[in-house]
């Protein structure tokens, strides 16, 4: 490179370690204490970063302090940006040449030391690969180790997927486009659709050939094939597997020692909630900023690990019989126990996030602080095993038996460490007196040397007479003896005089150096030895990973299981008696977050029944009276069954479904150019398309978005489909009474009402639901209540009276009427002049 030929040594550096970095990198490169962005990159940094550019013989730059990068990297990684790390590799020596080297390089999915990581929330990097009709999915979260990996077989279950785990970043082969990522006006490319907060990065499309990906596993897992992992039959499943842990070890230089299997994800396991069902339903996270998701309502883990699992079992319901009903069994032992549950609650408490302090182990970054917390949590494992090995319950037993102790490491830690060690290396402090002969011996040479320290202080003021005279100890010369100008004549001749400052003169004498070098030597050895003596902890640390991480998967299970049994306890919860057949049964049904939010009693329970003989509920009623919230009880109450967890009813039978829609409210998507109107037309054909018999469906005043007639047209349409071709199970909250008369024609379709009563012209709510149809709204006494002004609720009043009384109904022609098939909407909206 000609440009380079004038550059400094350290610049010449700079340029070989930019030059092997993708072009969007950021790179930033280690000066002492600080990390400095050069040229172009500090041109971006310092506008992310709020920081003043400047300038170094005409290179722009920009640098941060080495103890805060973290929190910057943060801010260049939410900005979209990826940012390298160029450290430097060895102690400053004056005159030469640091070396340094690139450690690791930070993109929004492997962040996993930022403040603004959450506890209780994987932090996942997403691979894509589509394979003939197939799409390969995968995901890494590097700060615990889980890796999971499955194929799809539509886009939309791609979506459905990318609600479900949230990914920060995806990762998608070169060259391949996909429907559902789009390029802006910059060529930066983004998701379609309901996540769009998710960065996009290309990789070398060699990585995702199932060549590359398969062996690249396969060495990693140091298997001879994937068949154990279940991903045999698999191929897209690995090729985006493989082609995404590459990216994090080769790309991201991470370490990947802590991730020690793969988990298979099968779709046919898992209760499909449908990717806009998730959201309005708010299962993992609210869309509102005062509200509650569903997970934030029943949450009551004590770890974090245990709260990243129950997110988990949440977004991947189960629709399997033997792994709900395992779960269930547990939280009834759990629930018949409740004094051992408390004990155990109060030792879970202890352990911290194992998970990402191994994962820290393993990436190099751990301190010696958490080291320290690694080891308390570990000191909990034969408690937790004593506690459990008296106990009688499969799964418990079982997991009771995963639990390794680890003795050998903890007795290790123990001995090792200081109780309070603190967060950095480099003053030692670190190891215990007692572990290594070697270094007490050398910490004793450091504490003799202050004792001669002091003993010369004495002996010179004897000798010269001065009795200010003393000590002191300065980065730049060492240790000084120090006098005052005034006595600084008495100073003997021997002294050298090294600083002289305002009112002090300092000197050295070659005794006082030999002192300091025998106490400085020992120190730094000292300090170096017990820099060794960690690593080597670490590496015992990070040998058991594999065995820990297997120990970590049942306390996190034993967290869950414990707190969904605490749940049910507080808030009175019910085991539900699943059933493979098509039916809802709940008795006494409450909405497990509205009922959190009132006074207790105050949220007024309903019950529901869907069957064979009643598979479509109609639910009219007025304004604010409860609709909406009664409908989305029985799908949150649905789901919470699936997960194995207990649900707020008296009593409740819960058929094994195979996917959950709803179509509520406005999802306005009016920056991807869709109409309110349209997206609900959107959902509701997503819905029609897919809707099975084991489906349940969730439908909110739909066709409500457009004139009346339309929409009554619609509803009676699609109510109709369901009943005739759908055949799922569906719940539809109206507006339109006249939809009530669908019951009269269909046997399976019941109305149904929430109960008001009127008194005084004011109407009042008692949130109960009730057989038959309802045919007022009541919607201006509603908008009273609101506090619309008395003069526009008297003007409504006077309006309505008069199209009431005016409404003049009018016929369709013969032909029309004749070219409809079967029952249908319009007998029962116009006369019927037959
Ligand atoms: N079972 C219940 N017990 C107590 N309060 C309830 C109950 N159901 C609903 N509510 C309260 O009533 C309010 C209105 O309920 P919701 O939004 O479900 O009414 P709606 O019938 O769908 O109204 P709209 O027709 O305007 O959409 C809720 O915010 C909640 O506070
Ligand atoms: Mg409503």
């Amino acid at each position: 490179m000609k440009e380079t030929e004038n550059l400094t040594p350290m610049m010449k550096q700079y340029w070989e370690a930019k030059r092997n970095l993708p072009p969007d990198v950021l790179l930033l490169f280690r000066l002492g204490d600080f990390f400095e962005l050069f040229l172009e990159d500090a041109k971006e940094g310092a506008k992310i970063l709020n920081l003043v550019l400047t300038q170094r013989q005409g290179v722009p730059m920009c640098g941060v302090p080495v103890e805060n990068i973290e929190g910057y990297i943060g801010k260049l990684v939410k900005a979209g940006k990826r940012v390298a790390i160029c450290d430097q590799m060895e102690q400053p020596k004056p005159g030469q040449l640091v070396k340094r080297q690139i450690v690791r390089i930070v993109s929004p999915g492997s962040n996993g030391y930022g403040s603004f990581l959450h506890p209780k929330e994987h932090q996942f990097c997403m691979g894509l690969f589509p394979w003939r009709n197939k799409l390969g999915i995968s995901f890494i979260d590097i700060t615990t180790g889980l890796f999971l990996a499955g194929q799809l077989d539509t886009d939309k279950e791609f979506f459905e997927m990318v609600v479900r785990y949230k990914p920060v970043e995806i990762i998608v082969p070169e060259g391949v486009d996909f429907p559902f990522i789009r390029r802006d006006a910059q060529g930066k490319e983004a998701l379609e659709g309901p996540v769009q907060d998710c960065f996009i990065h290309r990789y070398f499309s060699w990585a995702f050939s199932y060549e590359e990906a398969q062996s690249f596993l396969v060495n990693h897992f140091k298997v001879s094939s994937l068949e154990g992992y279940g991903l045999g039959e698999m191929p897209a499943a690995v090729c985006s597997a493989g082609a995404l842990l590459r990216y994090f070890g080769e790309e991201l230089h991470q370490s990947l020692s802590h991730i020690v299997k793969i988990l298979q994800i099968v779709p046919q396991h898992i209760l499909w909630i449908d990717a806009i069902a998730q959201k309005t339903l708010e299962i993992n996270h609210t869309q509102s900023k005062s509200g509650k998701s569903l997970f934030e309502a029943i949450d009551r883990t004590v770890t974090p690990g245990g709260g990243r699992l129950l997110r988990r079992w949440l977004s991947e319901p189960s629709n399997q019989l033997g792994v709900i009903e395992e779960r269930q069994q547990a939280i009834s032992f759990w629930l018949n126990n409740p004094n051992k549950r408390k004990e155990l609650r109060e030792i879970l408490e202890k352990i911290g996030d194992l998970e990402r302090l191994l994962s820290k182990v393993s990436q190099g970054y751990v301190n010696p602080r958490e080291l320290s917390s690694i080891k308390e949590s570990l000191r909990q494992l034969p408690v937790v095993k004593g506690l459990l090995s008296s106990l009688d319950e499969g799964l418990i037993c079982r997991l009771c038996e995963d639990i390794a102790l680890e003795n050998e490491l903890v007795e290790e830690l123990e001995k090792a460490l200081e109780e309070n060690p603190p967060f950095s290396t480099k003053e030692g402090g670190i190891i215990k007196k007692g572990y290594c002969p070697a270094l007490d011996e050398l910490k004793e040479m450091s504490e003799q040397g202050k004792k001669w320290l002091i003993d010369f202080e004495q002996k010179e003021r004897e000798k010269t007479g001065i009795k200010t005279l003393k000590i002191k100890y300065n980065q730049v010369f060492g240790y000084l003896i120090e006098v005052s100008h005034s006595q600084s004549k008495w100073v003997p001749q021997h002294y050298e005089r090294r600083q002289t400052l305002a009112n002090v003169e300092r000197f050295i004498t070659p005794e006082l150096k030999e002192i300091e070098l025998k106490i400085l030597g020992s120190k730094n050895r000292a300090i170096e030895l017990e820099q060794n003596l960690f690593e080597v902890l670490k590496e015992k640390i990070a040998s058991r990973i594999p065995s820990i991480q297997k120990t970590m998967e049942a306390i996190n299970k034993l967290d869950v299981l414990t707190s969904l049994a605490d749940l049910a306890q507080e808030r009175n919860y019910c085991k539900p008696t699943m059933v493979d057949e098509p039916v809802i049964e709940i008795e006494e049904g409450r909405h497990p977050i509205v009922e959190q939010c009132m006074a207790s009693g105050d949220f007024v329970p309903n019950s529901t029944y869907l069957g064979p003989d009643q598979r479509i509920l109609l639910i009219t009623g007025p304004n604010m009276a409860g609709k909406s919230t009664y409908i989305r009880q029985v799908a949150l109450l649905s789901l919470l069954a699936h997960t194995g967890s207990f649900i707020p009813a008296k009593k409740a039978k819960i058929g094994l479904l195979d996917r959950i829609f709803t179509r509520i409210g406005s999802n306005d998507d009016l920056a991807m150019g869709q109409s309110t109107f349209l997206v609900e037309m959107n959902e509701t054909a997503n819905i029609l398309h897919n809707a099975t018999s084991r489906s349940l469906v969730i439908l909110d005043e739909v066709g409500r978005g457009t004139s009346t007639f339309d929409g009554l047209s619609l509803a009676w349409a699609i109510v109709e489909e369901l009943y005739k071709t759908n055949r799922s199970l569906s719940l539809f909250a109206t507006h339109y009474h006249e939809l009530a008369k669908l019951a009269d024609i269909y046997p399976e379709i019941k109305n149904y009402s929430m109960a008001v009563v009127e008194s005084g012209g004011n109407v009042v709510f008692l949130r109960k639901v009730v057989k038959g149809s309802t045919d007022k709204s009541y919607g201006i006494q509603v908008a009273k209540l609101a506090g619309i002004p008395d003069r526009v609720i008297e003007k409504a009043k006077k309006i309505l009276s008069m199209m009431e009384s005016g409404q003049k109904k009018k016929s369709p022609s013969k032909k029309i009427k004749d070219s409809l098939d079967g029952p249908s909407l319009f007998p029962y909206l116009f006369d019927q002049e037959q």
